[in-house]
């Protein structure tokens, strides 16, 4: 019982204008980012599809923002940055699907 309720607290938690401290590897592609640190939440369309944007969220430098600082209920990655934020960028432009 208090496994369940110590698990719903820590949804909870993570969830709420948090941050995660993780880091990529140096040599990690933008795919490898999004699958270790985003496909927990942001479970991909389709096997070519890893995101539906936003029409508002579908450029770098949206993209870019919205992973290091985060949302609400979307936790800041403050340590994907330089190159490997432009890597998972680059990589979820190539991959996503726009929803007008
Ligand atoms: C703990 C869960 C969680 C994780 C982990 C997470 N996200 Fe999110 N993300 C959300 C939620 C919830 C939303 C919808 C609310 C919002 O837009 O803030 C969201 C929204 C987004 C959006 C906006 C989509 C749109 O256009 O409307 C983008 C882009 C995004 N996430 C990218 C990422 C990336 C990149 C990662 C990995 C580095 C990531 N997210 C990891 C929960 C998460």
């Amino acid at each position: 019982m208090n496994k369940v309720f110590f698990g719903i607290a820590l949804l909870v938690l993570t969830g709420c204008g948090t941050s995660r401290d993780y880091t990529p590897a140096a040599d990690a592609s933008g795919e490898q980012i999004f699958s270790t640190a985003c496909t927990e939440c942001h479970k991909p369309v389709s096997a070519n599809v890893a995101m539906a944007l936003s029409e508002k969220t579908a450029n770098k430098d949206a993209l870019i923002k919205k992973f290091q600082t985060g949302s609400m209920r979307m936790p800041a990655f403050k340590n994907i940055q330089g190159e490997s934020a432009n890597r998972l960028a680059d990589y979820i432009l190539a991959n996503s699907q726009v929803n007008k």
